[in-house]
């Protein structure tokens, strides 16, 4: 049984967890047949308030593999969301027709809020610019496929830092093994967020910044590419000045001339240029094997949260929380309970509460 109920960041996950899953998700792959019905009768709810294309169908065919059913929503114009209702009584009502939840929002935190309200697990599968923790186990998965272990590897962390929410639960997931050296790679003004470069610096993991990929490539074993998520830019940001930049930040054919023969390219995907498509036809482009990974260790997680006791859920006091972050939920829902981390940020969207 695993020791976790909701899946919203990767502090929910420990080692053996991770272990637990990743043995399950290796059994599947190797014997895909003896999982066919292994959530029949079971029934997610998968509720998308943002698009998706990968993580969306990747839960779409994990759980119709495991042959288990799904309900839910791509277009949360289609729902009473429209209408005005709160994330609140949408998940409890959700929760009480289903046996797991899936989620995705523009708005950091929201599956946090959620699980507050939900008698099922919530899965997070991306909240605004801040967690997707469901994407991290699919890196997890290629990489420990790939190279038989994870401990032991410098890892570059190319492009979008800031708002590229899959980099944040790999950090965090990374951590749990040895010797991981980081390799931060973007534009000053896409750095990853303070809450992030806390943890790293708390946990002593050695890490060096570098302003392109040239310089950072020879001395990486993986290489994660990420996108420039423009559409999380505040009005006032200055993407001019990002976009000059870029081609420091893009990956080229000849930049794997300089790279290591066993260097694992990784990307979530989308990709929009920021690797060149001629990189696809290296050996070392994993990012579709990774697509395809994501989704066995999917099947993993809904086998064992799909298969946790209701529990029934509701916060003992509501309000009272306040957050300076405008892309948090609690900017709109407002009667959410207040919650604060052990470092003193929002314990939705891990802002910094003073100054
Ligand atoms: C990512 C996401 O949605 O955060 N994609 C994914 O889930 N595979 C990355 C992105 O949108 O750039």
């Amino acid at each position: 049984m695993a020791a976790f109920r909701d899946l919203i960041s990767f502090s929910d996950i420990d080692l053996p967890c991770w272990e637990s899953l990743y043995s399950l998700c290796r059994d599947i792959i190797a014997r895909p047949g003896d999982y066919a019905d292994a959530c029949r009768g079971k029934l997610l709810a998968s509720l998308f308030f943002e698009a998706s294309t990968r993580t969306r169908f990747s839960f779409q065919a994990a759980m119709l593999r495991l042959g288990g059913s799904l309900f839910g929503f791509s277009n949360p114009n289609d729902t009473s969301i429209a209408k005005g209702e709160s994330l609140a009584d949408t998940i409890r009502m959700t929760a009480s027709y289903a046996d797991a939840i899936v989620m995705r929002s523009p708005q950091e935190g929201a599956a946090r809020a959620a699980s507050l309200y939900s008698e099922v697990p919530v899965i997070n599968a991306g909240d605004g610019g801040h967690h997707h923790p469901t994407q991290t186990l699919a890196d997890l998965t290629t990489i420990a496929m790939t190279r038989g272990s994870i401990g032991g590897v410098t890892v570059g962390l190319c492009g979008d830092l800031k708002y590229g929410r899959t980099v944040h639960p790999l950090v965090t997931a990374l951590s749990m093994f040895p010797d991981v050296k980081f390799r931060l790679i973007s534009p000053d003004e896409l750095k990853m967020p303070d809450y992030v470069m806390d943890f790293i610096r708390a946990r002593g993991i050695a890490y060096t910044e570098c302003a392109s990929i040239r310089e950072a490539i020879s001395s990486l074993d993986i290489l994660y590419m990420t996108r420039v998520q423009r559409e999380r830019f505040p009005e006032n940001f200055p993407s001019g000045a990002v976009d000059k930049l870029l081609s420091r930040f893009t990956l080229t054919a000849d930049d794997l001339r300089g790279a290591k023969r066993e260097l694992m390219v990784l990307h979530p995907l989308p990709r929009v240029g920021e690797v060149e498509r001629a990189v696809d036809r290296d050996p070392r482009a994993k990012y579709f094997e990774q697509a395809r990974y994501g989704m066995y260790i999917r099947m993993a997680l809904l086998l064992k949260l799909t298969a946790l006791p209701r529990e029934a859920r509701y916060p003992e006091r509501e309000g009272g929380h306040s957050c300076p972050n405008p892309a948090c939920i609690t900017a709109t829902e407002k009667y959410l309970p207040r919650l604060v981390t052990a470092e003193g940020n929002c314990g939705y969207c891990d802002r910094k509460l003073s100054g």
